[in-house]
């Protein structure tokens, strides 16, 4: 059900959970200053309980009440990225932050996000947790039909379009001296060189170890396909563009390899629609490069086509 901002507004300061548009994929938005309704979102997803939020703040001004101290680079990346894709993984007073906001933990992750609708919500009704607005394992929303589907007509959507990025932010945490990135995201690892001098090192969960970002556990972005990733696809192909397939094909376009911008924002519309037409397996191209925005691309489709863990 399409709502519109007054109407958001209004859910939002009375406890409830809406659904809401960024420029990286939609989110399931609960004020912080509701516990309950943060419940509701973990009740609403399916989410494991010790998967924390992020938290959406209008103006990095706020940081200062729930981080207990800002690592060296902070100020440096606030002020190149946000509002944009990037979310930074801070110590926290704990009296400021609901424990089931960050699973009790004594760190939040926040973000501003660079979407004027829901920028404007977050001035009015302040702090938000949001996480991406599917059920649990699922591919992200990236259009208000998407949140639909998952969650019903009459669930209350912000419609703010097409998300342009299509892919999580990058989430990055200082740890050992330096800013690490925990998950992939919209922001390529490159793009923080000029900022902190180096490129922060990608840190993948190792099995039997505790992940640094605990959503890295959960099966992730799956649809019902059974997706099979190779350099040579045939069939049913989830492929690109301006690249040539065996004519018996059934191609499933992601765009033009020549626009990983907009491969990306293309995913996981492309991984629904698979299932919206009711195809149970496909073959998906997975020849393209490894730089960039391909590398959390190519994170994401691993991780959609992976059967062995955790099925939440
Ligand atoms: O682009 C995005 O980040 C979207 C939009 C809606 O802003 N949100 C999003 O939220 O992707 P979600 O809940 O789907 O993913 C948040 C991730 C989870 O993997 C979670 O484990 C991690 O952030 N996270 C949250 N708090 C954390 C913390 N204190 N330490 C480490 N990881 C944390
Ligand atoms: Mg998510």
């Amino acid at each position: 059900m399409r709502i519109s901002l007054e109407q958001a507004c209004h859910l939002l300061l009375h406890g409830d959970v809406v659904a809401l548009p960024t420029e990286t994929v939609y989110g399931l938005g609960a004020s912080i200053a509701f516990p309950e309704a943060i419940q509701k979102i973990y009740a609403i997803k399916g989410r494991p309980s010790n998967n924390p939020l992020i938290i959406h703040l209008h103006s990095s001004a706020s940081i200062s009440s729930f981080a207990s101290s800002l690592p060296e680079g902070f100020h440096a990346l606030a002020e190149a990225f946000w509002p944009g894709p990037l979310t930074l993984v801070l110590p926290i007073f704990p009296e400021t932050v609901p424990s089931i906001a960050c699973a009790g933990l004594p760190t939040a992750a926040f973000r501003i996000p660079d979407h004027s609708l829901t920028r404007d919500l977050l001035k009015i009704c302040g702090p938000l947790v949001m996480p991406s607005a599917n059920l649990s394992g699922k591919p992200s929303a990236t259009k208000s039909e998407h949140v639909e589907l998952d969650f019903g007509q009459d669930f209350p959507v912000l419609d703010g379009g097409s998300c342009q990025k299509g892919l999580e932010s990058t989430i990055l945490i200082f740890r050992k001296g330096a800013w690490e990135i925990i998950r992939q995201g919209a922001l390529a690892a490159e793009h923080f060189r000029s900022v902190l001098g180096y490129t922060p090192i990608v840190n993948t969960p190792t099995k039997g170890s505790v992940p640094l970002c605990p959503g890295q556990l959960y099966r992730h972005y799956a649809p019902k396909a059974s997706l099979l990733l190779t350099k040579e696809p045939t069939g049913i192909v989830v492929g690109f563009s301006d690249r040539n397939y065996p004519s018996s094909s059934t191609i499933f376009s992601l765009g033009p390899l020549k626009d990983p911008a907009l491969v990306a924002e293309n995913l996981y519309s492309v991984l629904r629609q698979l299932d919206a037409e009711g195809i149970t397996s496909a073959e998906v191209d997975i020849d393209f490069p490894d730089y960039g925005l391909w590398q959390t691309i190519s994170e994401r489709l691993h991780k959609a086509a992976r059967q062995d863990v955790n099925e939440m």
